[in-house]
């Protein structure tokens, strides 16, 4: 059998998922909701009870166009008709996550939005609720659950590719802004809102970095916002190259790239995340493989980073809460680590 077949033994690799599916309540009705919570949780079957949002006509469009049973302006009419055994998802801007937190029932299980706060300490801040309010708690780190990530991480942890001491992450895409006109008042957007998801990624799968090296920059060409293009070393020693360069304001078709990379003793692997080719209408992701020396070959996956990821990160916490697994690897003290990284990226690059 030839790396590639062997390969295709690991590419249906899934996220954990609960035996029995718990109702949500969402908290935010916003553009990220509509197109990937949502859709994901229909397709895996995951019942959502409750939208809440402070505009409540937002609330109520996506109750109706996902037959959501109850949509309310507030949190608390919410927690009055909202199951008991319901696990709250959070996806309001970064800045409003302490206050929402503050409002869950003690000992509740909730899915955070990624940023975790828009610094370390609002980091620290949704850290410290969250324990004392017993929360079970995880943050949305959501590319850890595409599907071609699962397979690849499962292609390399049986040891496929030998000893990994390569990682990349490549992105040069054109996003249009004004979709996020939220970002155009930030202090700190590329890192913050973008790389973090590479950062948490690379974290996943070698640990903490020894220290962070970190550029991130304005474009001239798209002065609306504070940064849009950044280079992060994340240094784990002298044997082991991880690095992430964005830039997402690339106005060039021909020469779009988005992928993430790893090099073994043996071979490499190549995941190309679609969804930041051509948006918003993206591509398919891809997972292709290679055996040393040898020309990349395409392994079958099913399903994209969006929105299948977020099924992932739903049926993660959902099986924790309900003891069908015993590790939930994206909790709140974990994402903290990806926070601090993230922190330490804009400390070495000189920037807020
Ligand atoms: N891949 C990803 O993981 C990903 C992608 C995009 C956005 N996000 C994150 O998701 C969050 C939301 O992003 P978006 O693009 O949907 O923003 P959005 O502005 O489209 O939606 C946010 C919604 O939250 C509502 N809201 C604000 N405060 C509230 C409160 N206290 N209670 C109830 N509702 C409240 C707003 O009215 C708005 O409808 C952000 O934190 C963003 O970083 C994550």
């Amino acid at each position: 059998m030839d790396l590639a077949q062997e390969a295709s033994q690991y590419t249906h690799a899934k996220p954990p998922m609960p035996r029995v599916r718990l109702p949500i309540v969402i908290v935010g009705a916003g553009g990220i909701v509509r197109d990937a919570h949502l859709p994901a949780y229909k397709k895996a079957k995951f019942p959502v009870a409750v939208v809440v949002d402070s505009e409540v006509g937002k609330a109520e469009a996506l109750a109706r166009q996902f037959s959501v049973p109850y949509a309310t302006a507030s949190l608390a009419e919410a927690l009055t008709v909202a199951p008991r055994d319901c696990v709250f998802d959070v996806a309001v801007p970064a800045r409003y996550t302490a206050d929402v937190v503050r409002q869950l029932p003690d000992g509740s299980a909730v899915l955070l939005q990624k940023p975790m706060g828009n610094t370390i300490l609002e980091a620290g801040e949704i850290l410290k609720l969250c324990q004392e309010k017993r929360l079970t708690a995880a943050v949305n780190f959501q590319l850890r659950y595409a599907p071609a990530i699962l397979a690849a991480k499962e292609i390399m942890d049986n040891g496929l590719l030998g000893e990994i001491h390569d990682m990349q992450v490549i992105v040069n895409v054109h996003l249009p802004w004004n979709l996020w006109t939220y970002l155009f008042a930030a202090p700190r957007v590329e890192i913050l809102y973008h790389s973090i998801h590479y950062i948490d990624l690379v974290r996943s799968c070698f640990g903490n970095p020894d220290r962070i090296l970190a550029k991130t920059v304005k474009d001239p060409l798209a002065p609306e916002v504070a940064t849009s293009k950044s280079v992060v070393i994340l240094d784990f020693g002298q044997s082991k190259r991880a690095y992430i360069s964005t830039n997402h304001n690339h106005l060039y078709p021909d020469t779009q790239a988005s992928y993430v990379q790893w090099e073994g003793t043996k071979g490499m692997l190549r995941v190309t995340l679609g969804m930041n080719l051509d948006y918003p209408g993206g591509r398919p992701d891809r997972l292709e493989i290679a055996a040393r020396g040898e020309s990349l070959r395409s392994l079958p996956i099913e399903g994209n980073w969006i929105p299948d990821g977020f099924a992932g990160s739903m049926g993660s916490l959902q099986a924790y809460v309900n003891c069908d697994s015993t590790e939930l690897p994206t909790r709140v003290e974990d994402a903290f680590e990806t926070m601090r990284a993230v922190e330490a990226a804009y400390i070495s690059s000189g920037n807020l």
